[in-house]
C-alpha cells in the first residue's frame, strides 16, 4: 500500500475554448496527500481549483500526468467502470449549492439514494444513515424534507450522504461559499470532527482564509499551477504573497499583525484565533507581572 492515499505526477489538464483551441487549466501539478490528512486549496477564481477536484474524483480525464489514489494508477487507461465507481464511492465530493445536490424528498432517502445504488443491503443501509445523522449532527430530521432546511443543514445532509457511501476522503468545492456564518461554522465544525475523528481525508476548497487556516497544508494554485504547498504557519506569514493573490490573510493572522504594528510584543506564531488569543494572554498576564 502507497503512503499516500492521494499522489500526483505532472498532472496537466486542459479545457478546449470557444475556438476549439486547447487551453491548460492545471499544469504541471505534483501533490501528495497523506490518508487523514486535512488539506485546504486556495486560489483566485480561475485557478484550477474545481479542475482538480474533478480530476481527483474521476469526473475529468488529465490530458497527461499520473494520478495514483492508494497507490493505483488511475490513469493508466484501463480501468473497469466497477473501479471507477469505487474511486468515486472512496473520495467524495460535496459541492457549493446545497439545492443542486438534494436528491430526494425525505432527508433519510436522500442519505439512502448513493448505498442503494450500490445495492448494500436495507438493514445496513438503514445503519450508515442514522450513523451518518448522528455524525453530522442532524439526528432526529429523518423524515425532513430537505428543501426545508437551512444551507447549512443541507449542506451537512449532502455530507452525510457522502459518508453513508464510507468514503476514505472527502472534497469539498466551496462548500461554504453559499451559506451564511453560522451555516459555514456548522459544515466546518461536521468537516473538521469527520477529520480528527473519523480519519477522514479531507480536501477543502475555499475563498475563506479563515477556513484555510484550519488546516494541515495549504495548497496555492494559480493560472493552473501549484506555487505553494505549506503549512498554514508558513503560509501566512507570507501575507504579501497572498495579497498579490488576491487571497488575503486571516482576520486572526491581520489582527496579531496591527497588534506588532502598534508596538505590542507577542510571542510567536500564532494563526488560529485560539493561538491568537493565547498570545494575546500570555502578553497580558507578563504585562500586569511586570506593571505590578
Ligand atoms: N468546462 C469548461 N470548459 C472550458 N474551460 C473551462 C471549463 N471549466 C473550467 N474552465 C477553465 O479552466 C480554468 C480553471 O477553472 P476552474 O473551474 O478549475 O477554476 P476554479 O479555481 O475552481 O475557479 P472558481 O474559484 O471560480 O470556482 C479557468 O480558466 C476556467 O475558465
Ligand atoms: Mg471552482
Amino acid at each position: 500500500m502507497d503512503e499516500y492515499f492521494i499522489r500526483t505526477e505532472h498532472l496537466c489538464c486542459n479545457y478546449r475554448d470557444e475556438n476549439g483551441r486547447e487551453a491548460p487549466a492545471l499544469i504541471d501539478i505534483n501533490l501528495k496527500i497523506k490518508k487523514g490528512e486535512y488539506i485546504a486549496v486556495i486560489g483566485r477564481n480561475g485557478s484550477g481549483k474545481s479542475t482538480l477536484a474533478k480530476l481527483l474524483n474521476m469526473i475529468l480525464l488529465p490530458a497527461s500526468g499520473k494520478i495514483y489514489i492508494d497507490g493505483k494508477d488511475m490513469t493508466s487507461g484501463n480501468l473497469s467502470d466497477d473501479e471507477i465507481l469505487d474511486i468515486r464511492r472512496r473520495v467524495g465530493m460535496v459541492f457549493q449549492n446545497p439545492d443542486n445536490q438534494i436528491v430526494a424528498t425525505i432527508v433519510e432517502e436522500d442519505i439512502a439514494f448513493g448505498p442503494e445504488n450500490l445495492g448494500i443491503p436495507t438493514p445496513e443501509i438503514r445503519r450508515r444513515v442514522d450513523y451518518a445523522l448522528e455524525t453530522v449532527g442532524m439526528r432526529g430530521y429523518e423524515k425532513h424534507e430537505p428543501h426545508r432546511l437551512s444551507g447549512g443543514q443541507k449542506q451537512r445532509i449532502a455530507i452525510a450522504g457522502v459518508l453513508a457511501m464510507q468514503p476514505e476522503c472527502i472534497i469539498l468545492d466551496e462548500a461554504t461559499a453559499m451559506l451564511d456564518p453560522r451555516g459555514r461554522a456548522e459544515v466546518i465544525n461536521t468537516i473538521e470532527l469527520l477529520n480528527r475523528e473519523r480519519k477522514i481525508t479531507v480536501i477543502m476548497i475555499t475563498h475563506h482564509m479563515n477556513e484555510a487556516v484550519r488546516a494541515d497544508r495549504v495548497i496555492v494554485l494559480s493560472d493552473g499551477r501549484l506555487l505553494r504547498d505549506y503549512p498554514p504557519r508558513q503560509l501566512f506569514s507570507e501575507p504579501d504573497f497572498l495579497r498579490r493573490q488576491g487571497l488575503g490573510v486571516p482576520q486572526s493572522v491581520e489582527l496579531i499583525d496591527e497588534l506588532r504594528r502598534q508596538g505590542i510584543a507577542l510571542e510567536g506564531e500564532p494563526v488560529t484565533p485560539e493561538e491568537c488569543a493565547g498570545a494575546i494572554m500570555k502578553y497580558l498576564k507578563q504585562k500586569k507581572a511586570h506593571d505590578g
